[in-house]
C-alpha cells in the first residue's frame, strides 16, 4: 500500500516511529514487519527470554531498509516501560505509533481459575495497556499526534469456555480504548482495538489443542480458513495511517467472519 502524493509514491508510514509489544513472534512480529514495510521505524519489545526470536525480527525489519530498535521489556514493569520508551523516543527523535500487542492465555474452567492466575492475566493484558499508554501519551499530546493500536481479542465481546478470565481482560482492553479515545482525542491522538479471531500463532494453536479443532473452526468461518498473523497486518497500518485519521474508540473484528457482533 503507497500513498499518492503529487505524483510521487511514498510508503504511508514513511518519517514515523512505531513501538510494538510481544513483538518476537505471532502477531507482534507480523505487525513490527509489516510497519516496517510501509517505512516506519520500529522499537521491537518482548520478554529478555525471548531475545533470540526478537533478534530475528531486528534481522528482517533492517532487511526492509527501516531502523530497528530491539528491547527486553515486560509490559507488567513500570520502571522498565518508562527507561524503554524514553530510550527509543530519544534515539528516533519521538514514538508516534504504539502497538499494545503483548498478551497471555493460559485456559482454564473459571472454577479453576486461581488468584495467581486471574492477576497475570489482567496485570499483561490488562495492566500493561495502562502502563504503555500512560507513559507514552505525554509526548503524543505535546505533539498534538499520535496513534494507539491496543490488540484485544473476539474474546472481549463474546467469552468462550475455559477462556472466562482471558476473555475478561480482552473486554478490558476494548473499554480502555474506548475511554481513552474519549480522553485523548482533543490532542489529536487516535485509539482504536483490533479484534483478531483464531490466529494460527503458539497462542492460537495451544489454544485449540488439535487439528480436529482446526478443521472445525475454518469450517465454521465465513472464508474458510483461519487468520495467519499477517492477516491483522493491514488493520493495523491502517490503523496507524493517516487513513484512519476521523477513525477512534473503534474495535474491529478480525477474524475471517468468524463472528459478527
Ligand atoms: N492467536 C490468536 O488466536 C489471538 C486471538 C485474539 C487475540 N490475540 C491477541 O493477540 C496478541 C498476540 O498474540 P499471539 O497469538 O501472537 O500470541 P503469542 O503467544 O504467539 O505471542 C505473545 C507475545 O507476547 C509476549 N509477552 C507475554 N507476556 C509478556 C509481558 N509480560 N511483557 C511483554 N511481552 C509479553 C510473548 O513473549 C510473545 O512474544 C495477544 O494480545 C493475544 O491475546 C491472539
Amino acid at each position: 500500500m503507497a500513498a499518492q502524493d503529487n505524483g510521487v509514491r511514498t510508503m504511508i508510514l514513511e518519517g514515523k516511529t512505531a513501538l510494538v509489544t510481544g513483538a518476537s513472534r505471532g502477531i507482534g512480529a507480523a505487525i513490527a514487519v509489516g510497519l516496517a514495510k510501509q517505512g516506519a521505524d520500529v522499537a521491537i519489545t518482548d520478554l529478555a527470554s525471548e531475545a533470540d526470536a526478537l533478534a530475528k525480527v531486528q534481522a528482517e525489519i533492517e532487511a526492509a531498509g527501516r531502523t530497528c530498535y530491539n528491547h527486553d521489556l515486560d509490559v507488567t514493569s513500570k520502571v522498565r516501560i518508562e527507561q524503554i520508551f524514553a530510550a527509543v523516543t530519544e534515539a528516533a527523535g519521538g514514538i508516534d505509533i504504539l502497538v499494545n500487542n503483548a498478551g497471555i492465555l493460559v485456559a482454564k474452567p473459571l472454577e479453576e481459575v486461581d488468584e495467581k492466575l486471574w492477576d497475570a492475566h489482567f496485570d499483561v493484558n490488562g495492566k500493561g495497556i495502562l502502563l504503555c499508554t500512560n507513559a507514552i501519551l505525554p509526548q503524543m499530546r505535546a505533539r498534538k499526534a499520535g496513534r494507539i493500536i491496543n490488540i484485544a481479542s473476539i474474546a472481549g465481546r463474546q467469552g468462550s469456555p475455559t477462556q472466562g478470565h482471558y476473555a475478561a481482560t480482552k473486554a478490558t482492553a476494548i473499554t480502555l480504548t474506548r475511554v481513552y479515545a474519549q480522553e485523548v482525542g482533543m490532542d489529536g491522538i487516535t485509539v482504536n482495538a483490533i479484534c483478531p479471531g483464531i490466529i494460527l500463532t503458539e497462542m492460537g494453536k495451544t489454544n485449540l489443542g488439535s487439528q480436529e479443532a482446526i478443521d472445525h473452526w475454518s469450517t465454521v468461518a465465513s472464508l474458510k480458513r483461519l487468520g495467519d498473523p499477517v492477516d491483522v497486518v493491514g488493520p493495523t497500518v491502517f490503523f496507524a495511517s493517516d487513513l484512519s485519521d476521523f477513525v477512534t474508540g473503534q474495535a474491529l473484528n478480525v477474524c475471517g467472519g468468524i463472528y459478527f457482533h
